[in-house]
């Protein structure tokens, strides 16, 4: 399976996000559905629908993936065209700029094949509407000509299975979603589940490890499965140069507090952004834009990729008037809880800033 990325939005190591180093992520991919771990509610259902696809000799049902970056999209997309014995076609809505660069990938599609859309929610309309008939007729509506003579002809399109993965899937417009059959949405993944990803990595890799190295790594690696196989190889690297190769519990929490990366899997980042909501206002609540510009970092990163994890943790809560940093992220921080007060007024926001920007 040919797999290309288009988005890197940076390079922290407990980023989300695909970064190049990820390269080797592909022999780390799980090929079949009982290699795959977690997601087992998703994976249940998967399959029952590619079974009742298959024994009916038909294409399967449009899905739609959902959930944070790093949990397996694109690698359930490859999981299931191989138990649909089908090929994948890879590729994201920023990459498909025209209605004629869909429709090229659609006319080149075998009989069953998948066509998989990482972020669909960033398909521009024009694009959008090609995909309606292509999904709910196989179908291609083209237009010839221009003015009151412009005609439509109708291309017949292969039964095919459309898979689109989304971070956002508030963002999708309401006649795309409702065309897809199937609604699976991925949940960061528990320590236990991610332990069991780091061994097989692992195994993979030919690194060893034992259990609880497994479980320090998988327990910092913020529910998922893309950061934990970037910190076992950081590890790996540790272990080989500071201590005899193996890893440990020991080694792995060295090495992990070497890279910065604290025992809930936070980095200097994600405390910026609790001690930003706490010190400067004053635990909240403060909206998404104003934490943006204090963090530096653009509202929809914060979003996507900072946000879920410190959301399951509880340490951030959202509320009507944007996020709030509870008891817990207080605790882990060391700092001690005050009650929010009054909302704080803008003059000593201001000076509260300066402040904060100085000290680093
Ligand atoms: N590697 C990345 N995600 C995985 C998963 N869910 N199961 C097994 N290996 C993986």
């Amino acid at each position: 399976m040919a797999i290309e990325f288009d988005d890197q939005l940076g390079e922290r190591l407990v980023d989300a996000a695909v970064q190049p180093a990820d390269d080797a992520e592909g022999s780390l991919r799980p090929q079949k559905l009982d290699e795959y771990i977690g997601q087992d509610k998703a994976k249940e259902n998967l399959r029952v629908f590619i079974e009742a696809a298959r024994q009916r000799g038909e294409s399967l049902d449009h899905v739609l993936l959902s959930g944070p970056p790093g949990l397996g999209k694109t690698t359930l997309a490859g999981v299931i065209a191989n138990e649909m014995g089908s090929h994948v076609r890879v590729t994201s809505g920023p990459a498909i700029e025209k209605a004629g660069d869909l429709a090229a990938l659609l006319t080149n599609l075998a009989p069953h094949d998948i066509l998989f859309i990482d972020e669909i929610h960033r398909l521009n309309r024009a694009v959008e509407e090609v995909l309606y008939p292509a999904m709910e007729d196989f179908a291609l509506d083209i237009i010839i000509g221009k003015g009151p003579s412009a005609r439509s002809i109708r291309l017949d399109l292969p039964p095919f299975t459309l898979i689109g993965a989304t971070t956002r899937s508030g963002q999708l417009s309401a006649p795309l979603r409702d065309r897809f059959g199937v609604l699976l949405k991925l949940e960061l993944y528990a320590p236990a589940e991610l332990e069991r990803i780091v061994r097989r990595s692992a195994e993979i890799l030919g690194v060893n490890i034992d259990r609880e190295g497994a479980f320090e790594i998988a327990s910092r690696s913020r529910g998922t499965p893309r950061i934990a196989n970037r910190l076992l190889k950081r590890v790996r690297d540790y272990a080989q140069v500071r201590a005899d190769g193996h890893i440990s519990r020991e080694v792995a929490d060295m090495a992990l507090r070497a890279l910065d990366i604290d025992a809930l899997g936070l980095d200097a980042t994600d405390r910026r952004m609790l001690r930003g909501i706490i010190d400067i206002y004053g635990g909240g609540p403060v909206g998404l834009e104003a934490l943006s510009a204090t963090v530096g970092e653009e509202a929809v990163t914060l979003e996507d990729v900072y946000e879920p994890y410190l959301l399951q943790l509880g340490f951030l809560s959202r509320t009507p008037r944007g996020r709030c940093a509870t008891v817990r992220a207080y605790e882990h921080l060391g700092i001690a809880y005050t009650a929010p007060a009054a909302p704080v007024q803008e003059d000593s926001l201001q000076q509260r800033m300066d402040e904060w920007l100085k000290n680093g």
